[in-house]
């Protein structure tokens, strides 16, 4: 358990003396400081509470190129350093580490608890997928529900659908909430099914259901961090749900052709506009209650956390994600 959390440092020359995540490494660099000449790198240090930039200042070159080829990115490092507050009064804050006061040293995976770097869901994942299979499990519709079934029986993707986030940074964005977040679309839209009788439910719920379900290799939670997938960057969730749930269909002998394109459709339109990565913009009323039901929740769940984690006295605070305001009182 660890001791010291990023969001914890306040005060200048403050001793670190605990692990944290790498989230990236720059390659040594050559400095010259109180006469002596020696190499010095930078880390960018995580833990689940926040993001801190960290400086070695070293002064055997040979042992400094050693440790940094020795740190890799989402791994854990045991920092002994202190804060620097610079420029002095500024409220930025920095940890320094000097080769012969302090140290790093790599931890390995058994000598730290992942819930201290990744922040998780605080709702419980067992019950939230019970609710969800549920649901599937009861449509009316047999295709669409052998769909949903084969999705909820198979145990490498519940074991990755239940750690995956919903984003790095939007919303949602720890272990579980993609979890969390499919959950609440599947309510929003089951509610909106509720005022529009007209509306498919079973079509409704499996498009809710699969949306995002391309997210479970969109992101990497593998060490102390989580970080996008090269899948995720290159191909992206759309495009890689698309994939995933076709597969499946595939599997399902006799699934009617036109509803498989209207599964499709929804996962490839679930953004609404081309400019927001969709590759269609909904076609069918069932589209477009998916893709408000899934925008609601995302946005609401964005909304909370940029009012929750604002530190200002200020009666707003802008916001570059939503290119707007939040008020906070
Ligand atoms: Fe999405
Ligand atoms: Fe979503």
């Amino acid at each position: 358990m660890k001791k010291q959390y990023v969001s914890s440092f306040t005060r200048n020359r403050e001793k670190v003396d605990d692990k944290f995540a790498v989230k990236f490494k720059k390659p040594p660099t050559a400095y010259r400081g109180g006469g002596k000449p020696g190499k010095w790198f930078e880390l960018r240090l995580a833990d689940r509470t926040g993001e801190i930039t960290a400086k070695f200042w070293g002064r055997n070159d040979q042992e400094t190129e050693k440790l940094y080829n020795g740190i890799s990115k989402g791994g854990v490092v045991h920092v002994t350093g202190e804060i620097q507050e610079y420029p002095p009064g500024s409220g930025k804050f920095s940890v320094s580490i000097d080769a012969l006061k302090g140290g790093l040293k790599k931890c390995e995976r058994t000598e730290y608890d992942l819930e201290d770097f990744v922040a998780s869901t605080k709702k419980d994942t067992g019950k939230m997928l019970d609710e969800i299979k549920g649901i599937m499990s009861a449509l009316g519709n047999e295709h669409l529900r052998k769909l949903g079934v084969a999705f909820l029986t198979d145990e490498k993707f519940i074991t990755a659908f239940r750690k995956a986030p919903a984003a790095m940074e939007y919303h949602q964005n720890y272990v579980g909430g993609l979890l969390e977040h499919t959950l609440n679309v599947i309510k929003i839209s089951n509610n909106l099914c509720d005022m529009h009788p007209e509306l498919d439910r079973d079509l409704v719920l499996t498009g809710a259901f699969l949306h995002d379900v391309g997210k479970v290799k969109e992101f990497d939670v593998t060490g102390g961090i989580i970080d996008v997938s090269h899948e995720g960057m290159l191909v992206g969730h759309m495009t890689i749900g698309y994939e995933i749930v076709s597969g499946k269909i595939k599997k399902i002998q006799g699934f009617p052709k036109t509803l498989a394109l209207k599964v499709l459709h929804m996962i490839l339109s679930h953004h609404g506009k081309p400019e927001y990565g969709a590759t269609k913009r909904p076609q069918l009323p069932e589209a477009v209650a998916v893709h408000y039901a899934d925008e609601c929740d995302a946005k609401i769940d964005l909304f909370l956390r940029l009012k929750r984690e604002a530190n200002t006295e200020d009666s707003w605070i802008w916001n570059k994600k939503i290119n707007g305001h939040v008020y906070l009182k």
